[in-house]
């Protein structure tokens, strides 16, 4: 190359030196001239002029040399072409590949990317193949196995006798776990990457199916599990278990719990207008409110018409005040909608406080509330004060309520 690029100056000086002492031709108008055409031309050549110095650079780099085996990157970046260098020339390098065809790529590509010399710094090279077995199959048993599968093949011509093959964990992966074997070739003399290639996993599979594994494959675990209800009538056990444990006040009860309440419990329909049970009545259940809206009504001006003072959703319980503290009906209540709710007896609330004292902490805090509630409603009071009276008022009901208990348990 430098002997071609050579003799191209040497031309051009001979021709340059004719002109001017056997023509006599001015060299100024002539370098002129030339300088301006290089200008031109290099922009021109200016791939070409790259591949040239590019191969220059090469050529002084040594990376590689006539015979060795190179892997070039591909155009599209993936993986790579696999070669042995039979022609290096000042503008491109030329590879003959595995399956006979040659290859010529440019000595840009040669000095930018990546060029893997599977010839140097030894003529052996280290390959692996990779196979991935189930979780199920330990690991030191499947490494046995491979393992004698590798030797079996490494015994064959071809693989190194002064590299020991191995067998490495890999990584683990949603297939399951990949080994990986590992064994050093002199590529192409004899055997070839995909040769040694096809002699490695041959035999792991062999080994393999003989000790009766096979090597994973992608698989979905599907659970089948009975398709939930679509919607609950509420008439059975089953169905009120269901219900109750979507009502905040049960949802910390264990199923055996809610089974015994949806027991003993009873369903009650209201149309809309039709009143529950009415203020200052005797009561001594607890109810809670299914599906519609109820009214909770009180005679705030004391000339006996009742007024409402507040609403009732699905979700709600009601009626503790009296069953707790053992006082007539604070309110009224009436259906505005067609409502379902559920009725609990005094007995089945008693052994639920007794077994779980969480649930009477937190009715006591919704009668502290909603005793706030009626007072404000009844004075006007301002929010402000009223906070500070409910949590006063809880207290007081908490020992009420106490009170209220032994007394029933010593009758
Ligand atoms: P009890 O007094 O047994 O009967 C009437 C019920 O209405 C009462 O228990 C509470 O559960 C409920 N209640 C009273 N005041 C209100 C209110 N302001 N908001 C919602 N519910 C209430």
């Amino acid at each position: 190359m430098l002997k071609d690029l050579g003799m191209v100056f040497v031309y051009i000086i001979a021709s340059v030196c004719i002109a001017a002492v056997v023509f006599n031709q001015s060299i100024a108008g002539f370098l002129a001239t030339l300088g301006a055409g290089s200008v031109v031309l290099g922009f021109a050549l200016r791939g070409l002029l790259s591949d040239v110095f590019t191969g220059l650079a090469v050529n002084f780099d040594n990376n590689f040399a006539i015979g060795d085996w190179l892997i070039v990157p591909s155009s599209t970046g993936t993986g790579g072409t696999v070669g042995q260098v039979d022609e290096i020339s000042w503008r491109c390098t030329r590879l003959t590949c595995e399956d006979g065809t040659t290859i010529v790529v440019p000595n840009s590509i040669m000095g930018e990317e990546k060029v893997i010399n599977i010839s140097r710094p030894s003529v052996w090279t280290r390959y692996q193949v990779e196979i991935t077995i189930d979780y199920s199959v330990p690991v030191e048993r499947a490494r046995h196995i491979l393992m004698a599968s590798l030797q079996s093949a490494t015994a064959k011509e071809g693989f190194s006798k002064n590299h020991a093959p191995k067998v490495l964990v890999g990584k683990t992966g949603k297939r399951g776990v990949e080994y990986l074997l590992r064994y050093w070739i002199h590529p192409w003399h004899p055997l070839s990457p995909s040769t040694s290639r096809d002699l490695v996993l041959s035999a792991a599979l062999q080994h393999l199916q003989t000790a009766g594994i096979n090597p994973a494959y992608t698989k979905e675990e599907v659970y089948y599990e009975p398709l939930p209800a679509k919607h609950f009538q509420g008439h059975t056990v089953a169905d009120k278990v269901a219900l109750l444990s979507r009502i905040s006040l049960y949802e910390r009860l264990e199923e055996v719990e809610l089974q015994r309440v949806a027991e003993e419990m009873e369903r009650l329909q209201l149309s809309p207008g039709e009143t529950l049970f009415r203020r200052n009545e005797e009561g001594s259940s607890l109810f809670i409110l299914i599906e519609g809206l109820l009214n909770v009504q009180i005679d705030l001006k004391g000339d006996g018409t009742e007024q409402t003072v507040g609403q009732l959703s699905p979700g709600d319980f009601f009626g503790e005040m009296s069953l707790l503290t053992g006082e007539p009906r604070s309110a009224t209540i009436q259906a505005q909608t067609n409502v379902v709710v559920y009725e609990i007896y005094r007995p089945t609330i008693i052994r639920l406080i007794e077994e779980r004292p969480e649930i009477s902490e937190s009715m006591s805090r919704a009668v502290a509330k909603r005793q706030m509630a009626l007072e404000q409603a009844r004075s006007q009071m301002a929010d402000s004060d009223a906070a500070a009276k409910v949590q006063s008022i809880t207290r007081q009901l908490m020992g009420k309520m106490k009170n209220f208990f032994q007394s029933r348990e010593a009758q």
